[in-house]
């Protein structure tokens, strides 16, 4: 199938479809508190933009209850493979594949876009924005979360920490990617032509024993192609850098600030307020 962005950066394969999975438990607290900021109608039509294999599927189908209608959305056929098994039990979810830039469904369908961890895959965030607000009927909202490294780092300090992180930075900009775009989601929310925006921002501390305190070697490891191959680092200082890394990770007395997670949200213009079924 033709596609309009580029490949996602860190692949459809089992291992990252396994960590959205255990990246989605850790992140549903943070997003059942922004469901309760925003009225989901009962019996509403809502989707899931870039919903990997769970996304916040579940949360959706939940809210909209046995009358309603979630539509996950993905251009991975293996994401929505995985995410039909994730939602097997749940009779309001079904799925569509295809590209968020041209999702192919009519002005006005839903009453609510959400998207978690797309814009930051993709080079022009606005242009899915921009499609969301189309996809969404007046008054209706879109609703999204995305990263910011601003917080990301490790306390200890560590200049191992700072450099890898900033190799890592170089490959996202270098597919023209922005692992900052939080802060930049209000802007992007007005520009795509959205109303009533209203943002909020957490950061996680992962102390001992924390799965999630290891991803910047995750990402280091699967990115260490693309690494070596542009020469942001040899083999032999990103060896270094790993270890240097790795060996303070261990340390039950190191604490990592988790990377932000930014919310925003607003309403598509016309008719305020959303329609309660
Ligand atoms: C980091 S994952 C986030 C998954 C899910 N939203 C979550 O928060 O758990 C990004 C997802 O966006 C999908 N994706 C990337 N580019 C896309 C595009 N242009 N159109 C639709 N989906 C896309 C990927 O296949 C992947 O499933």
């Amino acid at each position: 199938m033709a596609t309009a962005t580029p490949e996602y950066l860190l692949g459809d394969a089992v291992d990252e479809r396994t960590r959205l999975m255990a990246q989605a438990a850790l992140l549903e607290d943070e997003a059942r508190a922004l469901l309760d900021r925003v009225d989901i109608p009962l019996g509403g039509d809502v989707i899931d933009i870039g919903c990997g294999p769970i996304g916040v599927l579940p949360l959706l189908s939940d809210r909209v209850g046995p009358h309603g209608q979630v539509t996950g959305f993905d251009r991975h056929g293996d994401m929505l493979d995985h995410a039909a098994r994730t939602c097997a039990g749940l009779g309001n979810v079904r799925f569509a594949l295809g590209d968020a830039t041209d999702t192919g469904f009519t002005a006005g369908t839903f009453d609510l876009a959400h998207i978690r961890l797309l814009l930051v895959n993709v080079p022009d965030p606005i242009a899915i924005l921009r499609e969301a607000a189309r996809i969404v009927r007046p008054g209706g909202a879109v609703v999204v979360q995305e990263v910011d490294w601003l917080s990301w780092q490790c306390e200890p300090g560590l200049p191992a920490w700072a450099e890898l992180r900033d190799v890592l930075l170089e490959v996202w900009h270098s597919r023209g990617l922005d692992p900052e775009i939080g802060r930049r989601l209000p802007m992007l929310l007005r520009t795509a032509g959205l109303c009533e925006v209203e943002t909020t921002a957490r950061a996680g501390i992962d102390g001992a024993g924390h799965p999630y305190r290891r991803l910047i070697l995750t990402f280091a490891d699967r990115c260490r192609d693309r690494i070596l191959t542009a020469g942001l680092a040899t083999a032999d200082e990103l060896d270094a850098l790993v270890a240097a890394v790795d060996r303070p990770l261990a340390d039950p007395g190191t604490v990592v600030v988790r990377a932000m997670t930014v919310q925003a949200w607003g309403r598509v213009a016309g008719r305020t307020g959303m329609a309660h079924a």
